[in-house]
């Protein structure tokens, strides 16, 4: 009776005691905010860039901005960690200026801290969630112990343009898998329970639609419908809001004549009226500046008039909010309400991480010399790895190979390369830590096996007196040859556009000259987006996807090409022939002329088929694997019903092995029209050699609902196909009817 007595005391006054909390943490940003004056209020929405080498790991800070900070004239850092010089500028934030509010330190963490982990588009490969988010709480880890607070990722941009170099830091083309990744990543920054000293806050970016530069060009104008950022643009920015992201990066690009950081419908009417966004808003790169270029103001004083008034609420690097804020207020031309507001948020956020109770919480040099590249940091980065390799031919067989082989040549100017396998984005990340493929491979390989290593040709440029001869008489002496080929790692990320998605340089002539000596040829690509490889296609007889995979690239490889780890990867994004196919992506709409190869007046090219040389979900494995017996568990729901999916998937091979089993519908007639594909779950399972497993999904109003002609989400009566298969091509099918509710 008297544990029942307290359990209800306590049930009672819990909630008044959160309560109270919460209030008196508004209050406590009340009367710092009452205490402000203006400067210092444009002071905390300013983040400033420190200078860093990517060798130490503590950055360094000029002398006039560690007098900004005691001036209470920055809010926020980018580009400066390690324990040792957060401390010290903490120090002086707090102690030295006049309102003593904590900094906040922000880095781009995008695939790893220092343990680089495969770059996103490869992370995202592995269709397993629950190894990204482990990936992400590593790279939070290492950087929270270098005094990180805050990561400006994920990216969730949906890039159906492969010319776009940024596509390597995404997820790919599929809103629903974006969408997934998107929520493990946050999850994986922030922790699943609330904020820790080993976490860090997350930025979603880069809001909104960037991924729709016109012609893959960077920072170029995006000019889509409405119905086309709801549908295909906004979801996994919603899917991070959902999973608690603290924060959101605006895009540097314009979308119908508004640049984002300038867009009151973006970052006002949908994010905080719409979705309810209780965080901050920081912009991007003197996105706000940028605006003046845009052409949609005259001066800077009026972009930041704009970026304020849309609701950017942090202006990284352009200087203006610092310059322009405190004489917008007086002149009555921004309110004093709008700047409040905006310090509210930035506030809010620095209490959230604790940061005025122990504003040193992340910088302990103890942790930065414990937790950071460690034994288990590797190992977690090398399991990441493996799992992002996508086996795309493996022609006779060739894969895996024998450890006893005899003989390798090893062939391309990537092969033995510690810079370019760290990929874009890398920060600091170190050459030095990249086991290359040439190491890996000993380190599997019988140490019988002769190894020639051969560079065959440079990247891009290769010598005027280019010469084949030592690759193909490698070639001509080895029971197998493995050619690594692909781009450089500054060929994609950030202003990495391309115009032409071939291998580039001489290397698909090397490929050719080696191929033709006639021995088992397996091509290893490292790229950080989607190449044109049909001649590769053809004539090579296994192509491994390896992506850029970080420090573990050469272990990762070895396992996959010596079967010490089966492949189970699966393209996030389809793979043109041409790059005049581009944007070739599988949830495309019909159109009132399908292509039909024996009509010529329907929708193709004359000179190349429709589909992709691989198809969005595709990937191999050393085992093969069987769908059967797809049921619906109804033919006939209501609108507000739900259809289970089930499907017998077996291992029909004598090895152990993975697969992701994926389900996509098409909403067959819809007063709008709808994709021919749609993909609305996938699993990723387990099965030893020969075993059977039943798959089920569930289908639930939300995954069949749609905008309708009003922009209202709803599902709408009518036929559904389900398909369910190993790829977005290759799939069984069924269909069922969805009836008005009565
Ligand atoms: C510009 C990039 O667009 C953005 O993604 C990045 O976070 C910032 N620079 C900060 O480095």
């Amino acid at each position: 009776m008297k544990i029942l007595f307290t359990s209800l005391v306590l049930a009672f006054i819990a909630p008044l005691f959160l309560f109270a909390q919460k209030v008196s943490t508004e209050q406590q940003i009340d009367s710092l905010i009452v205490r402000m004056t203006l400067e210092e209020k444009a002071g905390q929405l300013s983040q400033f860039s420190g200078g860093w080498n990517n060798v130490s790991t503590n950055s360094t800070v000029t002398a006039e901005q560690r007098t900004m900070v005691k001036e209470g004239k920055v809010g926020s850092f980018l580009n400066v960690f390690g324990s040792t010089i957060t401390r010290e500028l903490q120090r002086i934030a707090v102690e030295e200026s006049r309102m003593g509010i904590p900094l906040l330190y922000g880095f781009d963490v995008i695939h790893g801290f220092r343990t680089t982990f495969p770059i996103p588009l490869a992370e995202a490969s592995s269709w397993d969630p629950d190894v990204v988010e482990q990936a992400e709480r590593t790279a939070a880890i290492e950087a929270a112990a270098a005094g990180i607070h805050w990561t400006f990722a994920p990216m969730v941009d949906i890039a159906r343009d492969p010319r776009w170099g940024r596509i390597a830091e995404g997820s790919g083309e599929d809103p629903y898998l974006g969408s997934v990744m998107a929520r493990a990543r946050v999850k994986g920054f922030q922790g699943e329970n609330g904020l820790t000293d080993k976490t860090i806050l997350a930025c979603v970016k880069h809001y909104a639609a960037y991924g729709g530069a016109e012609g893959g060009r960077e920072y170029n104008t995006v000019d889509i419908s409405d119905r086309s950022l709801r549908e295909t643009y906004l979801p996994p920015f919603k899917a991070a809001l959902d999973a608690g992201v603290a924060t959101f990066m605006s895009s540097f690009n314009e979308i119908a004549g508004v640049p984002s950081t300038g867009n009151r419908r973006l970052l006002t009417d949908i994010l905080r009226h719409e979705w309810g966004f209780k965080g901050f808003v920081v912009s991007d790169w003197t996105s706000i500046p940028e605006m003046r270029a845009h052409g949609i103001v005259a001066t800077d004083e009026e972009a930041g008039m704009l970026a304020i008034t849309a609701g950017t609420d942090m202006d990284m690097m352009g200087g203006v909010y610092l310059r322009y804020l405190p004489a917008l207020v007086r002149e009555g031309k921004v309110s004093e309400q709008t700047v409040d507001e905006a310090v509210r948020r930035v506030l809010r956020v620095k209490f959230q991480l604790g940061l005025f109770d122990n504003p040193y919480r992340f910088c302990n040099a103890e942790d930065e010399r414990t937790l950071i590249y460690n034994d288990a940091n590797r190992a977690a980065a090398r399991a990441m790895a493996r799992r992002s390799i996508v086996l795309l031919k493996n022609g006779k067989n060739v894969l895996p190979l024998k450890k006893d082989i005899r003989s390798i040549a090893l062939i391309g100017p990537l092969a033995d390369d510690r810079e370019n396998p760290l990929g874009p984005w890398a920060q600091v990340g170190r050459p030095s830590d990249v086991v290359t493929v040439l190491e890996g491979i000993k380190a599997v390989a019988a140490p019988s096996c002769k190894i020639i290593n051969t560079r065959g040709c440079e990247i891009v440029d290769s010598l005027p007196t280019r010469d084949f001869n030592e690759a193909v008489a490698a070639a001509k002496g080895a029971d197998v040859v493995i050619m690594v080929l692909g781009e450089s790692s500054n060929m994609s990320g950030e202003a990495g556009s391309r115009s032409n998605l071939d291998l580039p340089g001489d290397q698909e002539e090397l490929l050719r000259a080696v191929c033709a000596i006639g021995k088992p040829v397996v091509l290893v690509l490292m790229n950080g987006r989607p190449l044109t490889i049909p001649w590769a296609a053809d004539h090579c007889d296994a192509i491994v996807e390896s992506w850029f995979l970080g420090v573990q690239t050469g272990n990762a490889i070895a396992d996959v090409l010596f079967g010490d780890y089966n492949p189970s990867g699966k393209l996030p994004v389809s793979f043109p022939r041409v790059v005049g196919q581009v944007p070739v992506y599988y949830n495309y709409k019909s159109t009132g002329r399908p292509a039909n190869s024996s009509y010529r007046f329907t929708s193709k090219y004359i000179d190349v088929p429709s589909t992709p040389l691989y198809p969005f979900g595709y990937g191999l494995s050393y085992s093969t694997f069987s769908y059967k017996d797809l049921a619906l568990s109804s033919k006939k729901i209501a609108t507000d019903g739900i259809v289970r999916v089930t499907v017998n998937v077996t291992n029909s091979s004598n090895r152990d092995g993975e697969e992701v089993v994926q389900m996509y519908i098409q909403d067959e007639v819809g007063s709008v029209t709808r994709p021919v594909k749609e993909l609305r779950g996938f699993k990723k399972i387990a099965l030893k050699a020969g075993e059977t497993k039943r798959v089920e999904f569930a289908l639930e109003p939300n995954d069949l609902a749609m905008y309708n002609r009003e922009m209202k989400w709803v599902v709408e009566p009518g036929s559904f196909k389900v398909f369910v298969g190993t790829n977005s091509s290759d799939n069984l099918e069924d269909e069922f009817e969805v009836v008005q509710k009565q």
